[in-house]
């Protein structure tokens, strides 16, 4: 479960976020939408502790991000907007490196890393150099990354961009299985018509401010099953074009 309670962040004279609070509850997969500069990215920064809050705090599973950081943290896996790793590092060490870190031995790490980085159609790469790995591999690498330690809760920047139709389909498997074992899921997404394909609820957010906390229910009987449709409706929150 996370709860983002009353999160405000400014850098300099720019309010960034102002009194975010939304709720991530478990079994429940949530798009997370806003225009460019909306105050996403720094809202999942936030809740992952790599940013600290200037007020309000975000709980996960109960373990306040702020005052018990390595426990919130430790029950967050997170795919980054754009993942950076060691250049030279071949992939299948780099992931062994970091499963090291959270008590794996060299072998299992191998094991597991094989395993994940099949699963997300890496499986010929594990031993090319991460330098050399291109943008969706990244991607793909970054996710088989944030499921090392199988933690319950999961938050995902823009991790549909770069990755191809085959890549989408991985991610929409996995956000379904992470709904049935009861995970709280939370991406952010500009793609429309996959958020509405993989997402319970959207919560949309506007100049770091939520403007709407819907269920995918409550948008389709608004605006029908219709792209076009979603898009104006989503056009019309934000205030674009009016
Ligand atoms: N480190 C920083 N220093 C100064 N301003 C920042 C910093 N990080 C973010 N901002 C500003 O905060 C606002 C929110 O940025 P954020 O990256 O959270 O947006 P976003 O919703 O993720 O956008 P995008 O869809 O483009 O990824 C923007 O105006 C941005 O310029
Ligand atoms: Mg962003």
């Amino acid at each position: 479960m996370i709860s983002v309670e009353g999160v405000s962040k400014s850098f300099g004279s720019l309010r960034a976020l102002d009194g975010v609070s939304f709720e991530v509850r478990n079994g429940e997969v949530v798009g997370f939408v806003g225009l460019n500069g909306a105050g996403k990215t720094t809202t999942i920064r936030i809740a992952v502790g790599v940013l600290p809050p200037d007020s309000g705090d975000v709980l996960i599973d109960g373990y306040s991000v702020t005052r018990e950081k390595r426990r919130a943290s430790e029950r967050v896996g997170w795919v980054p907007e754009i993942p950076m790793f060691e250049r030279d590092f071949r992939a299948l060490d780099y992931f062994a490196y970091v499963a090291g870190f959270y008590g794996y031995s060299r072998s299992e790490a191998v094991e597991l890393g094989r395993e994940l980085m099949s699963r997300f159609g890496l499986g010929d790469a594990v031993r090319r150099k991460l330098g050399e790995y291109s943008q969706g591999m990244r991607k793909r690498f970054a996710l088989a990354l944030s499921m090392i330690r199988d933690p319950p809760n999961f938050i995902f920047d823009e991790v549909l961009n770069g990755l191809d139709p085959q890549g989408i389909a991985f991610f929409r498997q996995m956000a379904a299985e992470f709904r049935r074992a009861g995970k709280a899921v939370l991406f952010s997404s500009h793609i429309l018509s996959e958020v509405e394909e993989i997402a319970d609820r959207v919560v949309f957010i506007h100049r770091g401010r939520i403007v709407a906390d819907m269920s995918i229910d409550e948008i389709r009987s608004r605006v029908g099953r219709d792209q076009r449709a979603l898009e104006e409706f989503f056009f019309k929150l934000v205030g674009v074009g009016q």
